[in-house]
């Protein structure tokens, strides 16, 4: 297909989705019109001097509601929705819920929707959580991350933070991500950001490798798309992009690799490891960021880093999310 034959297409897409549950789900052309529809909500998050808002979805109630810890993502959704003139209700989970009195799931939704909630954005530790809520009850339901599976919002951010990286190094305002490479380097095998960014990268074209140690890399992930390699030079010896993924120490039995120092010997992202790397080539991470880890502080604080960007484009990727859902006739 052509660059204005694929332009049109994604022009032309309707969005019809009604829940957003996972990149799997989604076709090329959607990614792509979610892409597409974010830069109007960055402008409207850089205003100055005038409101940093849009009544998109003024009156509407988006309830967050997340069950594992979070900073970037449960405030990122907070702001979107609040950027779009909805209402927002966070909602506890754990200790001071009734999740604790043996409420479940479909109860306590049952019971958000009462209140007559428009978006849900749950983040769970069970995988299949968002999806089996979504069969049931009337609310959009946005998966902010559920267990190892899926963190669509974080693929899409990421999507759009190297495709906007691309177009401006290549000064060419429509290039996609047909044929860049991209590495995603660590925790592959604890990682629903690595999951979806798998999927996601791969219907857009790009060429992913993965790289970590034989024990955090999950067994036949070559049957997802992705090349594999256990060897960071080679890896990174002629990428597009580097993306350092957080070890998951939560997630992980003890003895999945020998020691943290033997980890950081072979696959931190730092100014040892980068020597031979132009410098153009930009580094990303999802955050929480183990600092010194996985990515040394000077490569997180430096010139390459693109974690801020990231952060900086997902409040625009959530409000073009919300929009699409809750905007588009999917009721
Ligand atoms: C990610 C998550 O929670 O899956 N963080 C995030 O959403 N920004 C990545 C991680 O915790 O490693």
């Amino acid at each position: 297909m052509t660059k204005a034959a694929k332009k049109a297409n994604s022009e032309t897409v309707q969005w019809t989705k009604k829940h957003l549950l996972g990149i799997e789900g989604l076709t090329r052309a959607e990614i792509e019109l979610i892409l597409d529809t974010a830069p109007h909500f960055i402008e409207v998050s850089e205003r100055s001097s005038r409101i940093k808002k849009v009544p998109l979805l003024q009156g509407r109630l988006v309830v967050n509601w997340f069950h594992e810890p979070s900073t970037r993502t449960r405030t990122s959704f907070e702001l979107a929705a609040k950027r779009l003139t909805a209402d927002t209700l966070n909602m506890v989970s754990g200790g001071d819920s009734s999740e604790v009195k043996g409420e479940t799931l479909h109860d306590t939704l049952a019971n958000i929707e009462a209140m007559h909630s428009d978006i849900v954005v749950i983040r769970h530790s069970q995988a299949g959580a968002p999806h089996i809520l979504a069969q049931r009850h009337r609310s959009h339901i946005i998966n902010a991350g559920d267990g190892r599976h899926e963190h669509p919002t974080q693929a899409l951010l990421d999507a759009y933070t190297i495709r906007d990286h691309i177009r401006e190094h290549r000064n060419d305002p429509e290039a996609t991500l047909d044929g860049v490479k991209v590495v995603l380097v660590g925790d592959i095998e604890h990682s629903r950001v690595a999951r979806s960014n798998i999927l996601c990268l791969n219907k857009l074209g790009a060429q992913v490798t993965l790289c970590g140690p034989k024990t955090l890399m999950p067994m036949g992930v070559e049957r997802m798309g992705a090349t594999v390699t256990h060897n960071l030079h080679d890896a990174i010896a002629d990428t597009d992009i580097i993306y350092s993924l957080r070890m998951q120490l939560e997630r992980q039995q003890a003895g999945l690799f020998p020691s943290l120092g033997e980890y950081i010997r072979l696959f931190r992202i730092d100014e040892r490891s980068l020597a031979h790397v132009p410098g153009h080539i930009p580094v990303l991470h999802p955050g929480p960021i183990n600092r010194d880890i996985e990515l040394a502080s000077t490569i997180a604080d430096g010139p390459r880093s693109l974690v801020l960007k990231q952060v900086t484009n997902g409040v625009a990727i959530r409000m073009a999310v919300m929009h699409l859902l809750a905007n588009s006739g999917t009721e």
